[in-house]
């Protein structure tokens, strides 16, 4: 069984994750698709309240897109009021996103890792757009053995290069028609030679970007997020950029040169 873990307000990204999940599932295996907006992950001045639920169209989005069934627990059924036991990851989760956002990767493996005892899958599927979650998930698993493998999808991107994300929808007019200089800066960056170049080109191309303040631009080691030393080695420049006062995060793939 394969499954596909979203918070909802699925988009042509989500659906794309869903396609290969029913292509892995093949006809005799079954896919199943998660809708569950995890309060846990989100800190008290985020936008739990905000986040988009059209769980109807959303439904549909699954049934279209392969999905066999479609699990949607309340937060009620989820969590338990005295509940005291989380999952924490202890070096990748405490970088990156991590910084600015305390407690958020606790909550992303705990819901997890909850979501997959109860759903039981063979085979989970992640957005490479969320690398670090996925480098965390992939670390919890093997360290906690789960007996599922995690496989990585590429980043869906809009016509314009935008990564597709639910949290589009939060950008004005102004701000939709400057993002996607937020991906044009990083993949002209990663083509500089040394990863301090990579990511001094990547600030300097994003300062140039009006409204735009970015949160961390950094150059890491794929699996462990430690910076990259050398391009002797294959990396990601990875990002996080406030558009107003939306939150964007992309990554590029920083390919080994010689
Ligand atoms: P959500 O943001 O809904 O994303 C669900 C899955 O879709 C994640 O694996 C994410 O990386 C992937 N995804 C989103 N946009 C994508 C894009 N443009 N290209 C490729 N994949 C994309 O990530 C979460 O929910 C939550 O943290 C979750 C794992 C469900 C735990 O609550």
């Amino acid at each position: 069984m394969v499954f596909v873990p979203t918070m909802g307000a699925l988009h042509h990204g989500h659906a794309e994750l869903i396609h290969k999940a029913r292509k892995l599932a093949g006809s005799k295996g079954s896919v199943i698709v998660s809708l569950f907006v995890n309060p846990t992950q989100f800190g008290p001045k985020e936008d739990f309240s905000a986040y988009p639920r059209p769980w109807r169209n959303d439904r549909a989005v699954c049934l279209a897109a392969g999905a066999d069934g479609v699990f949607m627990p309340s937060a009620d059924e989820m969590y338990f009021g005295n509940r005291s036991v989380t999952v924490e990851e202890s070096a990748l989760a405490t970088v990156l996103c991590g910084r600015s956002r305390p407690g958020h990767f606790s909550g992303v493996c705990t819901i997890v890792a909850k979501l997959f005892l109860l759903v039981q899958p063979t085979h989970a599927i992640f957005g490479e757009k969320d690398w670090q979650q996925l480098a965390i998930i992939r670390r919890m698993v093997r360290d906690l053995n789960f007996p599922i493998s995690v496989l990585g999808h590429p980043t869906v991107r809009e016509p314009d290069g935008l990564a597709a994300s639910s949290r589009n929808t939060y950008l004005s007019t102004e701000e939709r028609a400057r993002a996607p200089l937020f991906y044009a800066a990083l993949q002209s960056a990663a083509s500089k030679r040394s990863p301090t170049s990579v990511v001094a080109c990547a600030k300097r191309l994003l300062a140039k970007i009006p409204d735009a303040r970015w949160d961390y631009i950094e150059a890491v080691d794929e699996e462990s997020l430690q910076p990259l030393k050398n391009r002797s080695v294959a990396g990601r420049l990875v990002a996080a950029l406030f558009l107003g006062n939306t939150r964007l995060i992309d990554n590029v793939s920083l390919q080994k040169m010689p």
